[in-house]
């Protein structure tokens, strides 16, 4: 299969499918198809068969032509990563042999102004991947003074926040937010631009961006359905990029690499054996080639396991993090 020329260049694509180790007869799961590239390498191998899901309807008509050319063995399905067992069996596959993930935004997604990602382009205030539910525009202009500051406190991890969240709270008095310039202006007078430094906005768009999409709560769900769905032997191959999702990671493998402790909620669940392997010991990160050839990779990590034949281990609390519902809530 040809290279597509593409907008977005996967990052650690070969290493990441070469932990998958495609092999002819194998299904695997391209739980981001975003532009394809890793979907396109895994078809590379004769006969695999690739279920690829996104998210963005954007990604999954921007696949088509690839679907068309690869003779029934590529299926895009346009759904949340977190569905993605049941997106399996939909296709009635129960069993796969690897899923791949590589989690975030798209340079299409980023690149858009009217999607509205990008501190750096004038556009509307909105962030959503799935283009539907509630924007960042509509969070800004509902969400507490509190809630605002505990979500760019936890998810941007910004210093500034309760500074930020006040600002936000003053502007949004004399006119709605709107736009991601009007945010990054407002953000901008209480986080200081330094030289050398991130733009002051970084951190507070990536935290409503992370919110608006429920990211990591996805991630967490993506990774529990990986283990359901992968069969003994099979391959999980997570790339991700920033520390937060990398911990989500990090931690869930090495929960899972070890013997579980049973679950506190149910007791007559007992304790498990590991239901993966680790196979990165430490994360692979890409080449100084890479990140000259692509700046965006600059912070990906991937992670790589083999599922094992034990059971899957009980579902793990997700952690109390601000969500959308609460702000449905008003809580
Ligand atoms: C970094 S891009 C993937 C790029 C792809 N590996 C490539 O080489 O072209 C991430 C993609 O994952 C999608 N995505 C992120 N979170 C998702 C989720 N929870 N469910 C489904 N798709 C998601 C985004 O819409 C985006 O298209």
């Amino acid at each position: 299969m040809s290279e597509r020329a593409s907008r977005h260049i996967s990052v650690l694509g070969r290493e990441a499918v070469a932990y998958l180790e495609p092999r002819a007869g194998g299904i695997y799961v391209d739980a981001t198809f975003g532009a394809g590239g890793y979907s396109r390498m895994i078809l590379d191998v004769t006969d695999t068969r690739v279920i690829g899901i996104d998210r963005d309807r954007n990604a999954i008509t921007g696949g088509f032509d690839l679907v068309d050319g690869a003779g029934g063995r590529l299926t895009l399905v346009e759904d949340r990563f977190s569905e993605l067992a049941e997106v399996c069996a939909a296709q009635g596959v129960d069993a796969v042999d690897g899923v791949v993930m590589d989690v975030g935004v798209s340079s299409m997604q980023l690149d858009q102004a009217e999607r509205g990602f990008s501190f750096r382009l004038s556009g509307p205030l909105d962030m959503r991947m799935a283009q539907s539910g509630p924007t960042a525009a509509d969070v800004v202009a509902t969400a507490t003074e509190k809630q605002l500051a505990d979500i760019i406190y936890i998810f941007g991890e910004e210093r500034h926040s309760r500074g930020v969240a006040r600002a936000i709270v003053a502007a949004r008095k004399e006119a709605p937010i709107t736009t991601t310039e009007a945010l990054a202006n407002i953000v901008a007078k209480v986080v200081r631009a330094k030289p050398n430094e991130i733009h002051p906005a970084t951190r507070t768009f990536q935290a409503l961006r992370i919110f608006v999409n429920e990211e990591l709560d996805e991630l967490h769900q993506a990774l529990a359905a990986a283990e359901r769905v992968l069969k003994p032997g099979g391959r999980l191959a997570v790339v991700s990029f920033h520390s937060l999702e990398d911990r989500i990671v990090k931690n869930f493998l090495s929960e899972r690499g070890k013997v579980s402790a049973g679950s506190r909620h149910l007791p007559e669940v007992a304790q498990s054996a590991p239901s993966f392997q680790i196979l990165t010991k430490r994360p692979v990160v890409p080449s100084d080639a890479e990140i000259a050839a692509n700046p965006r990779a600059r912070s990906a990590k991937l992670r790589a396991a083999e599922r094992t034949a034990a059971p899957a281990h009980a579902d793990d609390d997700l952690p109390s993090w601000p969500r959308l519902s609460d702000l449905k809530r008003g809580g």
